[in-house]
């Protein structure tokens, strides 16, 4: 008995051919090539041949299996590259796409632009300070004497400077607020000026939900020849009435800064009771949102200026404590966990 492959050859060729993906060229490879397929069937017959037959036909036999291996490789190579250029077998591209995530500003940098945006429209420009401050421009500069009893709650996180030591002006820190811009405002822009200072702040503060050792401000200085405190109620009017409502009231109520003379901190009446008394201000209708006053004439003298010449007034506010008024957030620590879902609310 003689094999002729031919025939059945051109058959396992065109099945081959026909296969649309890989499932069915697998199915195909078992039926030819599979230990129970074609040729092994075909290759069992060989014992049973009388001996003079057995070479041709296993030769024969050996066309036809490469013959098939080769049909194999090359729908193979067909199936994937159309696979690939269509994307992933199975790629249902009528799916909707993935959305990209879009940022946004942090809560505190939405309220913080906001603020200094109003001021701006008020004539005030943006100026910046460094977190790193000279003692003498967070203390002395700004009227607080190394034994006054207002450094105790500001007093800390010192910078090591090699050699420098021995003087505040050499000394280094972390501001404990933003008023030593102030100094800085009042050398590097010559009156007649107005700055916002955004920035952060340091302070010896144990974390808990409305206290932060790290949190933001916005100072305010305006110096011209004529300032009187009445500009500074105007300002702080519009200003006010800008961010929480037309409807906002302010109350000044008289305090102690030392880098200001007179002083006063500010409340708002409640924007969610409007005065009427609710939870948020503690049911007495007003809410403290900063502390202000006149320049005390040793500021100007530290920044430079003439007190007999100038006037000024300024003022500092918490950017945090206004976000979280805002916003209705109880506890200051939400601002810095980088949470995404507390993030995406605002
Ligand atoms: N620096 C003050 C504080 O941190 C706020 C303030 C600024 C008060 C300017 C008056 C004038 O509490």
């Amino acid at each position: 008995m003689s094999f002729d492959h031919a025939p059945i050859a051109e058959e396992a060729k065109k099945h081959i051919n026909s296969c649309q993906d890989k499932m069915a060229l697998d199915a195909a490879r078992v039926k030819y090539l599979g230990r129970k397929g074609i040729v092994a069937e075909l290759f069992s017959k060989i014992p049973a041949l009388p001996q003079e037959e057995r070479k041709a036909f296993g030769a024969s036999l050996n066309v036809f299996k490469q013959d098939i291996e080769e049909s194999l490789r090359q729908k193979e190579a067909a199936l994937s590259a159309s696979a690939d250029s269509a994307g992933a077998p199975g790629l249902d591209i009528t799916l909707p796409g993935k959305k990209p995530l879009l940022g946004r500003q942090h809560p505190l940098t939405q309220i913080e632009t906001e603020i200094c945006d109003i001021f701006g429209c008020l004539g005030f420009k943006v100026f910046e300070g460094p977190e790193v401050e000279t003692e003498y421009n967070n203390f002395e500069a700004l009227n607080i004497p190394l034994d006054h009893p207002s450094r105790d709650s500001f007093d800390t996180f010192y910078i090591k400077t090699e050699g420098k030591e021995e003087s505040a002006a050499g000394r280094r820190l972390l501001r404990s607020h933003t008023s030593p811009a102030q100094i800085r405002a009042l050398k590097t822009c010559p009156p007649p000026m107005a700055v916002v200072v955004p920035g952060r702040v340091y302070r010896p503060d144990a974390v808990d939900a409305s206290h932060s050792f790290m949190f933001h401000q916005v100072e305010g200085i305006a110096v011209s020849e004529k300032m009187r405190f009445s500009d500074l109620k105007g300002v702080l009017i519009a200003f006010a009435q800008e961010m929480f409502g037309a409807k906002t009231k302010l109350r000044f109520r008289p305090s102690f800064f030392p880098f200001t003379e007179p002083s006063a901190e500010v409340d708002i009446t409640c924007f969610l009771c409007a005065g009427k008394g609710c939870p948020v201000c503690k049911k007495s209708g007003w809410l403290e949102i900063l502390g202000c006053g006149m320049v005390h004439p040793h500021v100007l003298r530290s920044g430079g200026c003439d007190p007999k010449v100038w006037r000024g007034f300024a003022f500092g506010m918490g950017v945090e404590r206004i976000a979280m008024l805002k916003f209705g957030i109880t506890d200051i620590r939400l601002f810095f966990e980088n949470d995404i879902r507390f993030l995406e609310q605002f």
